[in-house]
């Protein structure tokens, strides 16, 4: 929102703090700017589930107001911000592109389509795995997120925060405070903002014994960090809403218990009943990625690979004709509860080992590929559970030990949408060197307690600290091929594991590898 002109993070801005000032949102903008900023945030793939683009149009059209339109001001005016499906890139181009267009103008015409937003949309569909939009009601916060549709006069239930005591209502195995209002919700539970622990996240697994040659690595719960906190609505008797109105929270609301919670509660309290999550629910209740310890050894042909797990982690086929052997056993472990729903699960792990496996024993690739694989083989390589093909190379400054860059090939079959394929791909670029360099929440050991409750301490890497990332989409009219960009996290995750190898002339055997250059670079 922008106070006084000035644009303003308005979920940590107390009310009190605007007393008696201009208050400006979204639908209080120029709408030829909000117009134009949404169509170009469409053209270069700016925004997938739309979350956060609302805010980021705020923001941006502050800065043109203010005449700071420098590649510098963009990076400085996006830094209060959060998007987790796109990667930045294609929020900075958006942003540099439109500082670049004429003064927008009430009434203009729009310009003509030149996409078939239906096929932009299955391609997202093809990536996220749930319904998904693709137009300039997205950006603009059109999407019909579920608490935004909620009746005016629905109950609002939220999850009872941890050590509460007040009277509380039980619904899909989980315990509920009920309020008119979101407000009164908070006010009987006694609530309070959570909070980022100084405690270090670690392992949650001991690393096993190296097989000679081989390699090993210990990881850490991640949190999916999707944006949208789960929320949903229903009537008595009625159907609730989805949590998943724009997009798949990349698999991590896929057993969300807020429609099932929703329904009980209407049925069972005779009102149309609001759940709303706040993010600390989210880290809290929601599933993260299985932390995991294991090795992998490339010897006689094959690759074997053995791991412990804090739940499943499903096994894919490789894309290298090496006879592979996967096996990882499950171990009770005090943690969150955990999903193989989330992206790439499984299939990351295993690259990550496999490629590693295959670099310390010196085994040449090119040697090792079928003929699709070959064309979009960089470093490492990676197959999506549907066929889709990823090959990636990370670029390290062997002076600093930054990341400078990230070049990915991608066969997706027929892409469908090159824009929202693209969009997908830095996204799953930004998550992969998340994983491997900096996102881990800390974990109390002995309750399993998650320690870290805001999104701003899970290490999610900010825009001014992005790489530039090459996308090349493989031109193909083959069936179209689902989630490409699972491919690219598995095969990006592996090519920076190998490259920070490189750079530093050790293998780091735990992730996120904070005490490599490459991580330590991206904290600065
Ligand atoms: Fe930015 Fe989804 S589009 S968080």
């Amino acid at each position: 929102m922008l106070v006084d002109g000035d644009a303003r993070v308005a979920c940590v801005t107390p009310a009190a703090r605007v007393q008696g000032r201009a208050v400006t949102t979204l639908v209080g903008l120029d709408p030829a700017v909000c117009a134009t900023l949404a169509e170009t945030l469409v053209a270069t793939g700016g925004s997938q589930c739309g979350f956060c683009t609302p805010g980021i149009i705020v923001r941006l059209a502050a800065l043109r107001a203010k005449g700071r339109t420098t590649p510098t001001d963009i990076e400085r005016g996006l830094a209060a911000h959060l998007c987790r499906c796109t990667g930045w890139q294609p929020i900075v181009e958006a942003a540099t592109e439109w500082f670049a267009a004429p003064e927008p103008v009430a009434g203009a015409p729009a310009p003509a389509a030149t996409r078939d937003l239906t096929a932009a949309g299955r391609r997202a569909e093809l990536e996220s795995g749930g319904f998904q939009r693709v137009g300039i009601t997205t950006p603009l916060g059109d999407a019909g997120f579920a608490d935004d549709t909620a009746p005016r006069d629905a109950l609002v239930a939220i999850p009872r925060p941890p050590g509460a005591t007040v009277a509380t209502v039980t619904a899909a195995g989980a315990e509920w405070v009920v309020g008119e209002s979101l407000d009164a919700a908070r006010r009987l539970a006694g609530k309070t903002q959570g909070r980022r622990t100084t405690v270090a996240d670690a392992a949650a697994f001991a690393l096993p014994e190296c097989p000679p040659g081989g390699v090993r690595l210990a990881t850490s719960w991640v949190e999916p960090a999707y944006l949208e906190p789960d929320a949903s609505w229903c009537v008595p008797d009625g159907t609730p809403a989805g949590p998943l109105a724009n997009g798949g929270a990349f698999g991590g609301k896929v057993g969300s218990i807020a429609p099932a919670a929703a329904q009980e509660l209407a049925a069972a309290l005779g009102r149309p009943v609001r759940v709303v999550f706040a993010r600390e629910d989210v880290v809290r209740l929601g599933p993260k990625r299985p932390p995991m310890a294991g090795s992998a050894v490339a010897h006689d042909g094959r690759v074997e690979v053995r791991g412990v797990a804090a739940g499943p982690l499903p096994v894919f086929a490789t894309p290298y004709a090496v006879g592979l052997d996967v096996a990882w056993t499950v171990a009770e472990v005090a943690g969150p509860p955990v999903s193989d729903a989330l992206r790439a699960v499984g299939l990351a792990e295993q690259t990550v080992l496999t490629e590693a496996a295959l670099d310390a024993a010196g085994w040449d690739r090119a040697d090792l590929v079928d003929e699709r694989a070959a064309r979009v083989l960089l470093d490492t390589v990676a197959r999506s559970a549907d066929g889709a093909l990823a090959g990636a190379r990370v670029e390290i400054d062997a002076a600093t030990g930054r990341v400078s860059g990230v070049r990915v090939r991608v066969d997706a079959g027929d892409p469908l949408d090159e824009i929202v394929l693209r969009s997908y791909v830095t996204g799953a670029v930004h998550m992969a060197l998340g994983w491997v360099l900096t996102e881990a929440i800390a974990v109390d050991p002995d309750s399993g307690e998650v320690l870290d409750l805001t999104i701003r301490s899970f290490g999610i890497i900010r825009p001014q600290s992005m790489p530039p990332v090459d996308v090349e989409i493989v031109a193909s009219i083959d069936t179209p091929r689902a989630a490409a960009s699972d491919a690219v996290f598995a095969a990006v995750a592996a090519a920076t594991w190998n490259a920070i190898t490189r750079a530093d002339g050790a293998r780091p055997e735990r992730f996120p590898a904070v005490d490599s250059r490459a991580a330590r670079m991206l904290r600065r």
